[in-house]
């Protein structure tokens, strides 16, 4: 019996590829900032557990700011892939969320939750209280959220378990077990976060409002960190690539129904490159210390892209699993109306166009030293 609720009667009002190339734009950015929120905030943590050290107070009270301002592009980033895969794939999105529903719904508690501890865990690093056990609850929130997203992204990729689980229990109380590829792709954004984290304040060393000796500190501990996390980070996609069904990599070596989804499985091979040549960066900057602003650069402009080919590659994991399945994300009824694809874009635009504006006046404020701050 064919797993999947019918389609919807009403056409996709734009074509499909332009719908997943801006979900993997968006999805990518999420992916950039839920990365610096998991990895950030350990290393806040972790870091004001040394109250007596100046070096590490002045560091984890610059990540704890900053990781307030940080959740709200977790969240705005959040949306439009939510939107855009609700399109896509809604017939099994909505289905697995259906089914994980209290947990799901959950997330928005969790979150505002998790929010609020961070809002405490800024302020009590401020005024020099100790603060790590509220940062590290709020790091379980967010860890437990991100599980719960890894959760449903898989669910959604087995309907031959969604009877059986509805039977079980239709109140949305029973959580899926026994799929080999939940717990890597997890660990893989776990991994993916220190390894974010170290690169992001390789990127703040350069900042003139740290003076010369933290700024050394800073670009010492942060490469360092990614180095090492940078290696699990790439063992970890490894195993959450070796645990793929056949489909999967066959598709990936251009044996399915659509040949292109090779460039898809290209992508994992430019991600594991860009990876690698991060990690480079990472420990040239931590072993000598290097705090110049143009390595934060170099190591920023590496985060976006290896982020944006991690999404591409987890795209087509999906598309190439769920095809597998008789769901084919391509056969689907287009009407494409050009006069809202038109005012979507040049909206898009415009509003890329205000972020940059609004970071150039940030850019441009008065500069406060990290420790006066
Ligand atoms: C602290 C908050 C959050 C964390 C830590 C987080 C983490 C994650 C992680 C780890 C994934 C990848 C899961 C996987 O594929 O294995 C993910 C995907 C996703 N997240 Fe978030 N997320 C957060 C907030 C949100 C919010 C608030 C929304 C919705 C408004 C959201 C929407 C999504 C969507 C739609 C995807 C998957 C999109 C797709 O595959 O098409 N996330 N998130």
């Amino acid at each position: 019996m064919y797993p999947f609720p019918a389609v919807d009667p009403i056409p996709l009002p734009a074509p499909i590829w332009l719908l997943k190339l801006l979900h993997i734009v968006t999805l990518a950015l999420h992916f950039v900032a839920v990365e610096m929120m998991l990895g950030g905030l350990l290393l806040a943590v972790l870091l004001s557990l040394f109250r007596g050290s100046p070096l590490s107070m002045v560091t984890a009270r610059a990540l704890a700011r900053r990781l307030t301002v940080v959740m709200t592009f977790v969240i705005n980033l959040a949306v439009p892939p939510l939107l855009f895969s609700q399109v896509l794939y809604g017939r099994a999105l909505y289905t697995s969320s259906v089914l994980i529903g209290i947990y799901w719904i959950s997330i928005i508690g969790l979150l505002i939750l998790a929010y609020w501890l961070l809002y405490r865990f800024a302020a009590r690093l401020q005024a020099g209280r100790s603060a790590w056990w509220v940062g590290l609850s709020a790091w379980l929130l967010i860890g437990g959220i991100a599980r719960l997203l890894s959760t449903n992204m898989t669910l959604m990729l087995r309907p031959e378990v969604w009877r059986q689980m509805y039977s079980a229990s239709a109140m949305g109380t029973y959580l899926p077990t026994g799929d080999p590829t939940l717990t890597p792709r997890w660990l893989l954004m776990l991994a993916g976060g220190l390894f974010v984290g170290g690169l992001w304040l390789v990127y703040l060393a350069g900042r003139s409002t740290f003076t010369a000796e933290e700024k050394r500190f800073v670009a010492g501990l942060g490469g360092k960190v990614a180095a090492v996390f940078g290696i699990v980070y790439l063992a970890a996609g490894l195993w959450a690539n070796s645990v793929q069904p056949a489909a999967v990599k066959a598709g990936f070596e251009g044996q399915s129904a659509y040949p292109f989804y090779k460039l898809f499985g290209d992508a994992g091979y430019a991600w594991l490159a860009l990876v690698g040549l991060a990690v480079l960066v990472a420990a040239v900057a931590g072993f000598a210390k290097l705090s110049a602003s143009w390595v934060g650069w170099v190591g920023a402009v590496l985060v976006l892209l290896f982020e944006i080919a991690f999404t591409v590659y987890r795209d087509g994991v999906r598309d190439l699993t769920l095809l597998a399945k008789g769901y084919d994300v391509w056969d689907r009824v287009v009407v494409t109306n050009w006069w809202v694809v038109g005012l979507f874009l040049v909206l898009f635009v415009a509003g890329l166009g205000v972020i940059a504006w609004l970071v150039s006046v940030v850019a441009r404020a008065q500069k406060v030293m990290e420790d006066a701050a």
